[in-house]
């Protein structure tokens, strides 16, 4: 593993300079989970760092770019249908750059695509590539050709990157990149590489950074945050590096996501319990509840395993709240496999559930599986699951009522005049307040609830 340094470009920023009369104006979307959410934050940060500014509508831009999602091929298809409808833009404004990055752009059946049947699609380069960014925009303005990369996985980390957050209170902050687990329905290790951890002098900084600009909540991310630390030089566990990063001292919470159930160790739990500054609260993903199908998915834990855990974290975290993604209709699921899902998640009894109908991703194991269950029937039984977990969480939200609590204003509430709030145990409270709050702590009082959302008064 090489860790580079992120350096100004400045003959990209000159030559951009050049190239337009105006700053350029760059429209940047991005899709999918957290850690491409920050990727777009990155992007963002690199366009503006070579003479850029940003835009919220593609109609202002001279460059857009689709930061993508490959996990579910609904996810495909949308980016598809919104490139597509740019051509007419394109057609326009012909000094127009249209560029793809992010997973999809790592698949190399993408990138044909793209080269045979979107010939308006100037820009192609993936998950690895963000600090090369100004390079290939400079090949793009000097050279008057399409720059589609095939794609490549670099067994680098680039440090230094600049950003532009989206919010100035809440902040992602990865802590490795890509994933080894190769669970077989998924094709995330495919396009995001073998797994690699920051280092934590690294993390620790880029930490310490946001502390110090007031940000109050930072999430660490990763695929798999609990196997951080192989490869590195110094012997460092996910668990460590919280304590770490708990050392500095702030008016901030810490979260966290995603955790293998594999690999959350007691250590962990025992961190959680032992730190004020991380939440209480577990993205724990079971996928399923059928020990036949979560060995089929190579989770590599047992419906029983998975449940000591979670005794183990409720006995050492009181108060801790869960939650999970569940597939459902993975190939050659049985009613069986699936009655079985619906008992577990009944008896862990999760705050929120994600959940996703099994989508067929070619290159991966799952995908050479007979899949003989009618799609049908696939709906129905998300259906049900979604009705059996709605009843759930209005029990366990209803249980909540009563408390005083300490919130993280994060937005407006639904009905005027009203704020949103977080709690701890990643709940959301609605509330009436001044918008000068957001942002802020509050203390709220939680007085109801409407289905899953708390609903409360400010206190004191
Ligand atoms: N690394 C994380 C998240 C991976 S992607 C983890 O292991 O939990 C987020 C979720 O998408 C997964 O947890 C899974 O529930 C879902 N997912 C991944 N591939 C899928 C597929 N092919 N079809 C349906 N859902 C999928
Ligand atoms: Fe995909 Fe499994 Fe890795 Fe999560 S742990 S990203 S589900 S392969
Ligand atoms: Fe999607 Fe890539 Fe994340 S496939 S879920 S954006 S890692």
């Amino acid at each position: 593993m090489e860790y580079i340094t992120f350096e100004h470009d400045s003959r990209a920023e000159q030559l951009i300079g050049q190239a337009y009369d105006t700053p350029p104006l760059a429209y940047v979307h991005s899709y999918g989970c957290q850690q491409n959410v920050n990727d777009g934050e990155r992007i963002k940060g690199v366009l503006v760092d070579i003479g850029y500014g940003l835009c919220d509508k593609p109609e202002d831009a001279d460059l857009i770019l689709f930061n993508t999602c490959a996990v579910r091929e609904h996810a495909e298809q949308r980016v598809f249908g919104n490139v597509g409808a740019l051509k007419g833009l394109k057609e326009k404004k012909p000094g127009l750059i249209i560029g793809l990055c992010g997973c999809m752009a790592n698949q190399a059946h993408v990138v044909e695509k793209l080269r045979k049947s979107y010939p308006y699609v100037d820009l192609v380069f993936g998950v690895d590539g963000i600090d090369t960014l100004p390079q290939l925009i400079c090949r793009k303005l000097e050279q008057h050709k399409r720059v589609l990369l095939d794609p490549a996985q670099r067994p680098v980390i680039v440090e230094n990157l600049p950003i532009r957050r989206e919010s100035e209170f809440r902040a992602w902050l990865p802590i490795m990149y890509g994933c080894d687990n190769f669970c077989t329905y998924c094709i995330v290790p495919y396009v995001r590489g073998r797994e690699k951890s920051r280092r934590p002098a690294d993390i620790l900084a880029e930490f310490r950074g946001l502390v110090e600009a007031g940000y109050k909540e930072i999430t660490l991310l990763g695929q798999n945050v609990n196997s951080y630390g192989k490869g590195l030089e110094e012997q460092i566990d996910f668990a460590d590096l919280l304590n770490l990063l708990c050392s500095v001292p702030g008016d901030y919470h810490i979260r966290f996501m995603t955790s293998h159930p594999k690999d959350a160790s007691r250590k962990l739990i025992d961190t959680i319990a032992a730190q004020p500054r991380i939440c209480k609260h577990l993205h724990l993903p079971v996928q399923c509840g059928s020990n036949r199908i979560l060995q089929q998915m190579n989770r590599r834990y047992t419906v029983e395993q998975y449940l000591d855990l979670i005794e183990y974290a409720r006995a050492r975290v009181p108060g801790i709240t869960f939650s999970s993604d569940i597939i459902v209709g993975f190939p050659g699921e049985t009613e069986e496999d699936f009655c079985q899902t619906l008992e577990l998640i009944q008896k862990v009894g999760y705050m929120q559930l994600f959940t996703f109908i099994y989508s067929k991703r070619e290159g991966t194991k799952a995908a050479l599986l007979p899949d003989p269950t009618p799609r049908k029937e696939k709906t129905d039984r998300m259906e049900r699951l979604l009705k059996t977990q709605d009843a759930i969480a209005m029990e366990l939200v209803k249980a909540q009522v009563g408390q005083t609590v300490r919130v993280l204003v994060e937005g407006y509430g639904r009905l005027e005049g009203t704020l949103s709030g977080r709690l701890d145990n990643n709940l959301t409270v609605e509330f009436a307040a001044d918008p000068v709050l957001l942002g802020q702590y509050a203390q709220v009082k939680l007085t109801g609830a409407r289905a899953t959302v708390l609903l409360g008064e400010l206190a004191g």
